[in-house]
């Protein structure tokens, strides 16, 4: 069937292979996620000089660290001298530099080359020039970003003008003070799913009524099938009934005080292309990032934020953390259904979106447009 012949109610998905070819995948960590900018890790994970996290974005291992100065830095994770990789740890601590466990050159936090063995001996070899292959940082809402391109384009037009899209302004993100909360919780999933189905899904509500009871509890209107993000600035209100935003509808936790009386009891979802999904309700913020590591691979990292004193006195957030863990293995659980089926001969030529899913339609011509875009 191509487009030409569907109804108008419906349009068509990508087809089967843009979710499970290698090539397409390459493609994408060139030109997506090594091309924009990419979000790695929460602020707090590097509060100390010295403190690092390794992670790959596109088919890079990117080292990131907080220097003696207090700024974050971004490096590639390949040791200059015949390329092992540096640092081979997800997290850890380092006292003054990174050493490379091949050789031993070695690395301050800014990245130079401090010491080599023998390097005495051989004054004509730059210490700056054989440093660690730096790449651009921003730190935003507690979360350090980073972009690989030689020339990042716009944090403020990419990552803040998505949130704008979808909210209206930015001001209504910032009264979260999301860079002043603390983790309560972290869990990471190991989704066997390519990573636009998992943006697909976040992106749509029609799935909402058959896999998410819990959600649907809370937030009647999703029953419905609109998603949040149908609309600009629109949040999905708590039900009549609902207390807060948690697995059985009961009391949350103390509400983040510079949230506006228009925005309390509702939820509000946020897509930050290429990776980053956040989640704003009065009492706290959830914020997913997607590792996407293969085709049929993607691990999500997904943080629940609350005000600082709710998770220093230890306030039980476990209700709270509930509702939404069990919305992310529903989500998640659908993915996975869906990703065989993506290589089979009933898809080759895609699926269809009826019309409460139209908007993903936009998605499919964003990652198509990015895709023929000439690397640069
Ligand atoms: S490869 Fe790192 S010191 Fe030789
Ligand atoms: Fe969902």
């Amino acid at each position: 069937m191509t487009s030409t012949s569907l109804p108008p109610s419906l349009i068509p998905t990508l087809p089967g292979e843009y979710y499970t070819d290698p090539e397409v995948f390459a493609l994408e960590q060139e030109r997506i996620f090594e091309a924009m900018w990419f979000c790695v890790a929460r602020a707090s994970e590097l509060a100390r000089p010295g403190q690092f996290r390794t992670c790959q974005v596109g088919g890079e291992s990117v080292l990131v660290a907080r220097s003696r100065d207090g700024g974050v830095r971004a490096f590639l994770n390949i040791c200059r001298h015949r390329g092992a990789r540096l640092c081979t740890q997800e997290s850890g601590e380092v006292r003054r530099a990174f050493q490379c466990p091949y050789h031993a050159w070695t690395y301050g936090l800014d990245g130079k080359l401090v010491a080599a063995p023998n390097l005495t001996s051989m004054p004509d070899v730059d210490r700056g020039e054989y440093g660690l292959v730096g790449v651009h940082v921003r730190e935003w809402l507690g979360y350090v970003w980073v972009c690989l391109a030689e020339e990042a384009p716009s944090f403020e037009d990419e990552v803040m003008g998505a949130v704008v899209e979808r909210l209206g302004d930015v001001e209504s993100i910032e009264r979260y003070g999301v860079g002043e909360l603390r983790v309560g919780r972290r869990i990471t999933y190991d989704v066997k799913a390519n990573w636009k189905l998992i943006v697909e899904n976040f992106m749509e509500c029609y799935h909402c009524a058959t896999i998410h009871p819990e959600l649907t509890e809370v937030l009647p209107e999703f029953a419905d099938g609109y998603a949040a993000q149908y609309y600009v600035g629109h949040g999905a209100q708590f039900g009549e009934r609902v207390r807060g935003f948690t697995v059985d509808g009961s009391e949350g936790v103390d509400r983040i005080p510079g949230v506006a009386e228009e925005q309390d009891r509702r939820y509000y979802a946020i897509t930050i292309r290429p990776q980053v999904f956040v989640n704003l309700v009065p009492d706290h913020v959830i914020f997913h990032r997607m590792y996407p590591m293969a085709a049929d691979r993607t691990v999500v990292e997904c943080d629940w934020l609350y005000l600082p004193h709710v998770v220093e006195g230890g306030t039980d957030v476990e209700r709270s953390v509930e509702l939404f863990h069990r919305v992310n293995q529903q989500d998640f659980e659908a993915c996975e259904r869906t990703q065989p089926a993506m290589s089979s001969r009933a898809y080759a030529r895609g699926g269809v979106l009826v019309p409460s899913e139209h908007h993903i339609g936009a998605f499919h011509d964003w990652v198509g447009e990015r895709l023929r875009r000439p690397a640069g």
